[in-house]
């Protein structure tokens, strides 16, 4: 994959309309004291951040003062010094500015396999967010330090669901379907999701799933449990039960601030998918007018949404699937196509920049990025690489040992339903 040459959307920024325009400063002015700890400017920007929300420290003046092209040579002489003791990981909805830098770039299960093939790497730098660091850090070695650059780069959708809810929740439903709970209710969680409740699902029985495999993964849930749990992203759930033919009325959404998650008892034994209250911000901007105006300006035009899209979005669509599903699409598709992606907008930017024979847009006309992806920037990868150089690990992301080894169990259990693609670059 070449990333040289591509517009960023960065640059897009200056021209087109976007939903902040805090976007075009840099990220570092939501990091000063006494700044209330939000996700920033972009897609997130009006979700409610717990109060727990890692914040991080201003960055030094000097790289934020920095040139573009300083940050650039910068970058390149650490790497260049670190030599394989350093991998940088590179998620496909990172800016280009941070994707040319990147020694693998792809999904966030990708990445955490592509962390495990550099064993000799001491430290794997991710420009991801968080979940995907913690991710990083339970697949590769115990001598290996996972390196955030920005603390900050959260994931507001993962923040929905947090372990004491959980809990709560799975005690409500123990209590009503009987003392075989574990056994007959599956907990699924989605990637995105913090590691303490990947260990909850090791714990219970239960799975990790990703958007490309979640069907396969609920079918390995069947075959142990009349029931699923699926935390956070409801829109996931739904879309893949829905897929597998399981009707709407047997999925329930579950609101962790109201009694039985605001069901009956009937509902509740009437269910095979309980889906969390849990949603992505970026994914959620996509409409079924968007749909139908691309429709009508592009006869003929392929629409693929990323199935953390509303079920109406992807019921409008022509195809859903994961981010890798996108590129693989798009990559297959004979010369001369047109696109509409429901998917982040950097990603979109640059599958239109690498394929000039296709003509592809994102269905969103204003650029809004998701804002925990966007709090990465090149003068954090600077600032973290060259401490490296000096010999300090800033900003390291470590599981605890008894959050890790059920984690664990529930991340092999998804490898051996569906063993991930290799990355791509
Ligand atoms: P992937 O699992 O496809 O990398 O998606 C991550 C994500 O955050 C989607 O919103
Ligand atoms: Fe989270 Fe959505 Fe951003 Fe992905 S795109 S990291 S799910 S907020």
């Amino acid at each position: 994959m070449t990333t040289s040459l591509t517009p960023s959307v960065n640059q897009a920024m200056q021209t087109t309309e976007t939903c902040n325009n805090d976007l075009k400063q840099g990220p570092w002015f939501l990091d000063l004291p006494g700044m209330p700890g939000t996700y920033g400017p972009g897609a997130s920007q009006d979700d409610s951040a717990p109060s727990h929300t890692p914040k991080q420290q201003v960055l030094p003046k000097d790289y934020q003062q920095a040139s573009d092209e300083e940050l650039h040579a910068r970058i390149r002489a650490a790497k260049k010094t670190l030599g394989d003791r350093v991998v940088i990981l590179g998620h496909f909805y990172q800016r280009d500015e941070v994707i040319q830098h990147a020694d693998f770039v792809g999904d966030s299960f990708q990445l955490a396999r592509a962390a495990k093939t550099r064993p000799e790497a001491e430290a794997i730098v991710f420009c991801g967010v968080h979940f995907m660091a913690e991710t990083a850090d339970l697949l590769s070695t115990d001598q290996q330090a996972v390196i955030l650059p920005n603390l900050a780069a959260g994931c507001s959708m993962a923040d929905m669901a947090d372990l004491d809810s959980v809990e709560e929740c799975w005690e409500q439903l123990t209590d009503l379907y009987g003392p075989y709970g574990d056994e007959t209710i599956i907990p699924v969680t989605y990637m995105n999701s913090s590691a303490a409740l990947k260990g909850f699902v090791g714990r219970h029985g239960g799975i990790v799933c990703t958007s490309s495999n979640a069907r396969a993964v609920l079918e390995w849930a069947f075959e142990r449990g009349q029931r699923v749990l699926f935390f956070p992203d409801q829109h996931l759930g739904r879309n893949t039960a829905k897929a597998m033919g399981i009707s709407l009325d047997q999925m329930p959404l579950w609101n962790p601030n109201k009694p039985l998650g605001g069901n009956t008892e009937e509902d509740l034994h009437n269910a095979k998918v309980l889906l969390w209250h849990g949603f992505c911000s970026v994914h959620k901007r996509f409409t079924v007018a968007q749909i139908d105006k691309a429709r009508a300006d592009y006869p003929g035009v392929q629409v693929i949404v990323h199935p953390e899209s509303p079920m109406a979005v992807v019921d409008a669509a022509d195809s859903s699937g994961s981010t890798d599903f996108i590129v693989k699409a798009i990559d297959a598709a004979p010369a001369g196509t047109t696109f509409a992606i429901g998917t982040e907008i950097n990603l979109v930017q640059r599958l239109a920049a690498q394929h000039p024979e296709h003509t592809i847009f994102c269905l969103d006309p204003v650029i809004c990025p998701c804002s925990t992806m966007y709090r990465i920037h090149p003068g954090y990868l600077a600032w973290v690489l060259e401490e490296l150089v000096s010999g300090n690990t800033i900003n390291q992301i470590t599981v605890s040992e008894d959050v890790a080894e059920p984690a664990r169990i529930a991340l092999e259990r998804m490898l051996s339903v569906v063993p991930p693609a290799e990355s791509t670059k």
